[in-house]
């Protein structure tokens, strides 16, 4: 899909049937304990080097304990339990009811759903105020369009950061995805949406943010940009 064909209702509505279906299968077993092909297994490992990293730029905004966390997002739950567990207070946001389900029996098993909040909504619509907000793997999913829309809404729910993922325009990439290729067929994700560079200063420039530190995490089939993003 073109940004100039962007449909945002469309969208949405194809994000929450493949979330809801076929989705929730495929990246809840990446996301748990499920034995995975060698390369969803990069997929894991590259995802746990990311939200690692995103812990650590959380962590340093020296946020007082109780402080309030949005997850956009949140699918099974991994960050936002991981945030309930360190003392935030934490909201956690889907547009897939499967994964908010998933999420919420996850974080009883692990005894930390008094601290969390679930909402079945979307990025471009959840409201409130925060003290951070975190939204990882869900903007790769945006032409940008669509990014700078949710990006807008994500940004004016804090005065604080925004720490997010993105997929940066990549030729080679763009090459691969458009032969194919660069997923083996039976292994192949919904379609990941690159963003150039000036697609994201644009984005960055209508929300009123700037970047603060961003890091690029490349682990086997595994490719995102992590960003730390605050209001000028
Ligand atoms: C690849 S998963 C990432 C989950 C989680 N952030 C993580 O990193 O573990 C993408 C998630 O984004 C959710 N999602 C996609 N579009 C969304 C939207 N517009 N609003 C809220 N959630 C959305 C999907 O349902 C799915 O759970």
């Amino acid at each position: 899909m073109s940004s100039s064909s962007f449909n945002a209702e469309e969208h949405k509505k194809m994000l929450r049937s493949y979330f809801n279906g076929q989705g929730f299968q495929r990246w809840a077993s990446i996301y748990g304990d499920d034995k995975l092909s060698s390369v969803r297994n990069t997929v894991r490992q590259g995802h746990a080097v990311m939200m690692d990293k995103a812990f650590d730029w959380l962590q340093q905004l020296g946020l007082p304990k109780g402080a309030t966390v949005l997850d956009a997002g949140c699918g099974t739950g991994l960050f936002s339990i991981r945030l309930a567990k360190a003392g935030y207070k934490v909201k956690s946001v889907d547009i897939a009811s499967q994964m908010v389900d998933k999420a919420k029996e996850e974080a009883t098993k692990q005894g930390v759903q008094k601290n969390i909040e679930f909402e079945v909504n979307t990025i471009e619509s959840v409201s409130g105020t925060y003290d951070a907000v975190v939204c990882f793997d869900v903007l790769i999913h945006y032409p940008a369009e669509g990014f700078a829309q949710a990006f807008r809404n994500l940004s004016s729910l804090t005065k604080g950061s925004v720490i997010f993922t993105y997929a940066p325009y990549n030729n080679i990439l763009a090459l691969q995805h458009w032969l194919g290729g660069y997923f083996p067929k039976k292994e192949r994700r919904t379609t990941i949406q690159m963003i150039r560079d000036e697609e994201m200063q644009k984005a960055m420039a209508t929300a009123g943010m700037k970047v603060k530190s961003r890091e690029k995490i490349s682990w086997g089939f595994y490719h995102t940009m992590l960003m730390n993003s605050s209001h000028r």
